[in-house]
């Protein structure tokens, strides 16, 4: 294969080199472009374009493929952990025993946050949304940790790391725990991870927590299923804050305002939302197609689609399967579960949405497992963000130990040209 390639404009020819990843993917490098040929590249949402080259996650959209460090997120979601897979992701191997023990142990340390944290958490109306309580407690733990700012080694970075793993499952618990009423409480030393994430969120004053295997399980698996997913919305968002040297806390709480949004985490509340409303209206998945389908009308398929899966989104494969068996173990019926198949079932069948390739992504399932967990719709996102912290800490962790240089796209300017400026008196 040519190992560049040539762009003509105006008359005159450039070569720019070729970059193939590991799974031959090609990307045209065209960092001189604009010193060259005095031309830049235009690509609102950056549909077609590498920001990074990354070693994490592979994703290949027409096959359905998803990869952490080159394992199978199907061997992951069955085999390993939620802590073994946050350290394959933000330190490329998977971890020996000891290695896991003294991530876990370190990450124990610093599961507490500073008690002025509280006094922050009470100033937010309990109607406040927990993804923007989460969000602003993410950024005030700086004030409490400034030392995680100014990262100059890999052992900076670490305390950085293991700080933010420990504190955030007490904060995104807190936000349940504001909304619902209930004291803010810390977690058990003596707990795995995510045993101890859902003690913090449900525990309550007056009663000895327990809690069914079978939740913790489903719970493990749902995070591991969002750990990573590489150049995303809240990941770029992570690395563009992160290339300013902004900090990993400021980058994490960028990243999680962007997560919030429907179109992106926040798509996992707006399925359940949309599925209820159908069940209110009767139940006719079919009139719902059709808004979807409707150019006119905003509504969409909430849960369907994906700028990168084209075929299957297996996470979303995964996740089906994981919520018959949930509520089955659980001995839970939920006819918005019927109705999600019912309107997936007509959608894989539907023209306009077989022209487009748009499948069930990995919110479309999740909701309901959710649900079936007792979590409230409201927190469904700030779960994602659990589950994606590790993604967004590898990817910060990358860009920084590669030194890559302060994110700054270009544009194409298309405003008025100069003006002479008139005084207030004369316009
Ligand atoms: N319902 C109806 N039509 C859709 C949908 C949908 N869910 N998604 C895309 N389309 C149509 C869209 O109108 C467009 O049609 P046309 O070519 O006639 O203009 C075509 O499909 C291509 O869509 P797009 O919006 O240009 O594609 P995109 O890559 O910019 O957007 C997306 C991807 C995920 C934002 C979009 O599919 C969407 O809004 N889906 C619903 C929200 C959602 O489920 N988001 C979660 C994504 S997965 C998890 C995550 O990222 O956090």
């Amino acid at each position: 294969m040519s190992k560049t390639a040539t762009l003509e404009f105006d008359g005159k020819k450039y070569e720019f080199p070729v970059t193939v990843g590991t799974e031959n993917e090609i990307g045209i490098d065209i960092k001189k472009l604009r010193g060259e040929a005095g031309l830049i590249t235009l690509d609102p949402g950056y549909k077609n374009t590498g920001s990074c080259e990354s070693a994490i996650t592979f994703l290949d959209g027409e096959k359905g493929i998803l990869r952490y460090r080159g394992y199978a997120i199907e061997d992951l979601a069955e085999k390993a952990d939620f802590l073994e897979v946050a350290y394959l992701l933000i330190f490329g191997e998977l971890p020996t025993k000891e290695q896991l023990n003294k991530f876990t142990n370190d990450i124990k340390e610093q599961s507490h946050v500073d008690e002025e944290m509280k006094k922050i958490l009470d100033g937010f109306p309990k109607s406040a949304h927990p993804m923007g309580v989460l969000a602003s407690l993410t950024s005030a733990l700086i004030a409490f940790n400034p030392s995680s700012v100014d990262v100059s080694s890999e052992e900076d970075m670490y305390k950085a790391i293991v700080k933010i793993l420990g504190k955030f499952p007490v904060l995104a618990a807190w936000t349940l725990r504001k909304k619902n009423s209930l004291p803010l409480n810390y977690g058990d030393e003596d707990l795995g991870y995510v045993e101890n994430l859902h003690k913090m969120m449900f525990e309550k004053p007056n009663k000895t927590y327990k809690v069914d295997k079978a939740v913790i399980d489903a719970l493990d698996k749902l995070l591991i299923l969002h750990a990573d997913h590489e150049q995303n919305c809240s990941t770029s968002t992570v690395r563009m804050v992160g290339s300013s040297h902004a900090g990993l806390f400021a980058s994490l709480s960028a990243g999680i305002s962007a997560l919030w949004g429907p179109l992106h985490g926040g798509a996992n509340q707006a399925v359940i939302e949309m599925l209820e409303r159908i069940k209110e209206d009767g139940g006719d998945t079919h009139k719902f197609m059709q808004k979807a389908k409707d150019k006119e009308d905003p509504f969409r398929l909430m849960g369907f689609g994906h700028r990168v899966y084209k075929n299957f989104d297996p996470r979303a494969k995964i996740i089906k399967k994981s919520a018959d068996e949930v509520l089955g173990q659980l001995g839970i019926e939920d006819p918005v579960l019927d109705i999600a198949k019912g309107l997936e079932k007509e959608a894989l069948e539907d023209d306009y949405f077989v022209k487009r390739k748009l499948y069930p992504n990995v919110d479309f399932y999740s909701g309901i497992i959710y649900r079936a967990l007792g979590i409230p719709v409201e927190m469904f996102t700030v779960m994602f963000a659990l589950g994606r912290l590790p993604g967004w800490i590898a990817q910060w962790r990358e860009m920084r130990l590669k030194k890559e240089p302060i994110g700054r796209p270009r544009q194409i300017y298309v405003g008025e040209n100069h003006r002479e400026f008139k005084a207030l008196g004369s316009r």
